[in-house]
């Protein structure tokens, strides 16, 4: 089959990027690593002996600035319905976050252990419709949001992507009311035609 004009163009664009080409150098699983280590660079989140969750974890940029930033008495464990490549310090459970069985997975993984930080990535499959995809992509940060409040110690951290669109300020609302601090991150790695946002909140409210 030819390659579209879109899929052209993006492969000129990926090729191109040039968070891609230090990805490559740096030995990066993704161009997403960047934003994470900019986000961390001035919000320091990422401390040693961490316990990190990390939601839709492939194919595996974050996971790897968070393993290396907790060092080994730190752990990370990632989540992701595709498979990912084995990473030294991660641990990892392939499976669809909305479901009850992979939270269950997830949380026998951490055995009760204090989490001082959740981050959340994830992404659903783009339909190209636009008021379906911001649903599902919403209803991920809300699932990413309750772990979070269920699971961080009181000190902890929660960083999510989100899209600004339909529910977005019904979300920050939700997530103000959570958590005493929330701020909101566009690093340099995220493309500027992209309504995504990442947002940090901290200080879980009782
Ligand atoms: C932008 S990518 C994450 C990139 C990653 N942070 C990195 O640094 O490499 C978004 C991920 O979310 C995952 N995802 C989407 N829906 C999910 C779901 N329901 N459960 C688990 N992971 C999901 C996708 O499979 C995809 O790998």
């Amino acid at each position: 089959m030819k390659p579209s004009k879109t899929s052209k163009q993006w492969m000129r664009e990926h090729i191109n990027d040039p968070f891609v080409q230090r990805a490559q150098k740096d030995g990066y699983r993704s161009r997403a690593a960047y934003k994470l280590l900019e986000i961390d660079e001035r919000d320091h989140l990422l401390k040693p002996g961490m316990v990190v969750v990390d939601l839709g974890a492939t194919p595996g940029g974050w996971s790897q600035v968070a393993a290396t930033k907790v060092g080994r008495s730190g752990k990370v464990i990632g989540l992701d319905l595709l498979p990912l490549d084995p990473l030294a310090g991660v641990d990892f459970i392939q499976g669809d976050f909305r479901e009850e069985s992979v939270l269950k997975q997830l949380e026998a993984l951490l055995e009760n252990r204090p989490v001082g930080l959740v981050i959340s990535d994830m992404a659903p499959n783009i339909s190209g419709i636009p008021s379906a995809d911001q649903a599902r992509a919403m209803y991920l940060a809300e699932l990413a949001m309750e772990f979070a409040v269920a699971h961080l110690t009181p000190e902890g951290s929660f960083l999510v992507k989100v899209f600004q669109g339909e529910g977005f300020e019904t979300y920050l609302h939700q997530l103000r009311s959570s958590f005493r601090k929330v701020v909101s991150r566009k690093p340099k790695a995220s493309r500027d035609r992209s309504s995504e946002v990442y947002l940090l909140a901290s200080g879980k409210l009782e």
